[in-house]
């Protein structure tokens, strides 16, 4: 479960500060998918950030299982899996090795991150290219290594920024499948994405933030029903658009 609490981040350049979050609130339940939706520069990624500990709150909190982002940060990255829509995987080392190096990161015994590896490269089907070096695979091929390093210690709490970018319909698919069966599995999913129709079929609860505000946030059916739209793209224009 990810409870995030009056959450405010800015950045200072040498000029100004740029306010991104304003007091965002929102809980993420475990065994279901939440989506975090909103425009370019919204501040998803800067909440996805701030979640997975990589960025300290100017204010409020963020909660993975209990365990306080600042204070329990390692025990937040433990239980956390996070893909970031801003990693780029290159270099000679193959799928295979990067994954041993993450697995070893997450001091998990050799002979379990070889199971592990060998599980993931069947869900996301990545057998024929796990030995290449990632530098020559394709941007899609990339995107399924990098979903499949965030999820390499099993974490109960999946944060994914963007997971089909780059990905054709049968990768999404398989994406999807997982999402949803991770889900089945009792895990917390948070999900940031601009298809609309992929956050319609596996959101449960959907935030949208705005200029680093959250305008709603609620039970998808009881949005569209509440505001009499008859899909997610029309309820996100109403809201961005009355702006
Ligand atoms: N490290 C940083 N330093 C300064 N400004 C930043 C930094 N990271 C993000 N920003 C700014 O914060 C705002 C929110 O960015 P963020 O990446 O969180 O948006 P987003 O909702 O993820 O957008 P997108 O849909 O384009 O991915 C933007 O105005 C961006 O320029
Ligand atoms: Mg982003």
């Amino acid at each position: 479960m990810i409870v995030v609490e009056n959450l405010s981040k800015s950045f200072k350049t040498r000029k100004a500060t740029l306010a991104v979050l304003d007091k965002v609130s929102f809980t993420a339940y475990d065994g279901e998918v939440f989506g975090l939706l909103g425009p370019n520069g919204a501040g998803k990624t800067t909440a996805l950030r701030t979640i997975a500990t990589l960025l300290r709150p100017d204010g409020g909190t963020v909660a993975v299982d209990h365990y306080d982002s600042i204070r329990d940060s390692r025990s937040v990255r433990d239980s956390l899996g996070f893909l970031t829509s801003e990693m780029q995987l290159t270099g000679h080392l193959s799928g295979r090795e990067m994954l041993q190096f993450f697995g070893a990161l997450n001091h998990m015994p050799k002979e379990v991150i070889a199971a592990r590896i060998e599980q993931l490269a069947h869900t996301f089907s990545m057998e024929t290219y796990l030995d290449n070096p990632i530098a020559r695979l394709s941007s899609g091929m990339k995107q399924k290594i990098s979903i499949a390093i965030s999820l390499i210690h099993e974490p109960q709490n999946i944060v994914f920024d963007e997971p089909t970018s780059n990905l054709d319909v049968l990768a999404v698919k398989v994406v999807s499948d997982f999402i949803r069966a991770a889900k089945a599995g009792g895990k917390c999913v948070v999900l940031s994405t601009h298809v609309l129709s992929d956050a319609q079929r596996l959101c449960d609860r959907i935030a949208i933030l705005h200029q680093g505000e959250i305008l709603i946030e609620g039970p998808l059916a009881t949005l569209l029903h509440d505001s009499g739209t008859k899909d997610l793209e029309e309820l996100f224009f109403q809201l961005i658009n009355g702006k």
